[in-house]
């Protein structure tokens, strides 16, 4: 389902060779299903035309202050009524000054500062000498103050050919933190603690025990926890994928170290969601050096020991976080998961069956606490995580 249905957004372009990705933005933000009006300075135009993004967007393109196409001359007015956000996307270091001072020379200016409540939001590039210069460094503080957004900026290489910090987020990042900023804040100000992914447990250097799971269905729920305002840990078994924006992620590997990872933390969390499909068992005494097969075909023998539950050591801190399961069952999914919830003592357990779960991108959850159970409908896993996230929010006892 597109993230921006239903939503106007004002693209504020400024100088900047970053220009060049902003007509890529614009794509993006319309299959988002925005309806998108730009906005360019006079700086923006030495970079990219307004053809082209007129071209895009199918809308006519804002340059100048007293252009008459606004019948009342006021397009410093009109323009922002109605809309959803003011997007500065490349921001640049004389912009930032500006807004910073409150001053009004040009269209996209007098907006930012006729805008009353409508959110504004700002991609910094520039090269890093300018970004990191006091001035500039006062200027987004006070921005930060103001209760503007500051999306980036990204470290990197530069166009001038230096590295540094100054680059301009990706348009997909400038994306995803746009969708994450329309998402209400539920989580604000909480501590949530995950594991997602599966574990892997060696038998040699080269060999290990490992499971099926993707880690997706984690991930997308450590997405939906900082997009709901929560400062989020991710602490995950090996996956292909990527961390999600403002996660800081821990990586691991065996189910051990998996729980030194969460009981370090645990004690700071106001939530701890597990997601993983943790190994039960891990191999006792795995090889230093890779096993060979034998001259008499034997197949080697491993020795298996128990690993530890997670999720029920968390639950039993005298004063842990609030703990909500996941149960991932072939059948019977109602009976197991309320006996899994009662076994591990946590509140809350997910459940969902593992054959429509496993490799596809939809999903469909139930809730089951002490007072029953509740099917949330079938829809794609970040879908469901933003649902989850909203019930856990609305369900979780404050601490
Ligand atoms: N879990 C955990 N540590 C383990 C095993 C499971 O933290 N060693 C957590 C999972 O992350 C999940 C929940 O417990 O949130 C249920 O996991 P599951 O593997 O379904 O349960 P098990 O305890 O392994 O039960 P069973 O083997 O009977 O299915």
């Amino acid at each position: 389902m597109p993230e921006l249905s239903g939503k106007r957004i004002i693209l504020g372009l400024t100088g900047g060779i970053a220009c060049y990705k902003s007509a890529e933005l614009l794509r993006r933000l319309q299959d988002e299903g925005a309806t998108v009006d730009v906005v360019m300075t006079a700086a923006a135009s030495r970079f990219i035309t307004a053809e082209t993004m007129q071209a895009l967007s199918g809308r006519p393109v804002w340059l100048d202050a007293w252009d008459a196409r606004a019948d009342n001359r006021m397009a410093h007015i009109n323009l922002t009524r109605g809309a959803d956000a003011v997007l500065i996307v490349p921001a640049s270091t004389d912009f930032l000054a500006k807004l910073a001072h409150g001053l009004a020379d040009d269209l996209l200016s007098t907006l930012c500062v006729a805008r009353g409540a409508v959110p504004l939001l700002a991609a910094p590039a520039m090269n890093h000498e300018m970004w990191t210069h006091p001035a500039t460094q006062r200027n987004a503080a006070q921005l930060l103050a103001d209760g503007v957004t500051l999306i980036g900026p990204a470290e990197g290489s530069q166009a001038c050919g230096e590295t540094g910090s100054g680059r301009m987020m990706e348009p997909d990042q400038i994306l995803r933190a746009l969708v994450a900023f329309f998402q209400p804040k539920v989580l604000a100000g909480r501590q949530v603690l995950i594991t997602a992914g599966p574990t892997s447990e060696p038998i040699d250097p080269v060999r290990v025990l490992t499971n099926r799971s993707s880690g997706r269905m984690g991930y997308a729920l450590a997405r939906a926890a900082a997009e709901a305002g929560a400062r989020v840990t991710l602490v995950s078994g090996p996956t292909a994928l990527p961390c999600p924006d403002g996660v800081s992620r821990i990586d691991v590997r065996r189910a051990t170290e998996m729980r030194a990872a969460v009981m370090a933390r645990a004690a700071q969390a106001h939530l701890f969601i597990a997601v993983a499909a943790v190994a039960d068992w891990g191999i006792a005494n795995p090889s230093a050096i890779k096993l060979k097969k034998q001259a008499d075909g034997q197949p080697p023998v491993l020795d298996f020991v128990q690993n530890p539950d997670i999720l029920a050591e968390v639950a039993a801190l005298p004063d842990g976080p609030w703990c909500v399961g996941f149960a991932a069952e072939t059948d019977h999914l109602h009976e197991h998961a309320q006996a899994k919830r009662a076994r591990k003592g946590i509140p809350v357990i997910v459940g969902n069956l593992a054959q429509q779960a496993m490799d596809a991108e939809d999903t469909e959850l139930v809730i089951f606490d002490r007072h029953g159970a509740q099917t949330l409908p079938r829809q794609s896993k970040l879908q469901a995580a933003r649902a989850l996230i909203g019930w856990i929010a609305a369900h979780q006892p404050s601490r």
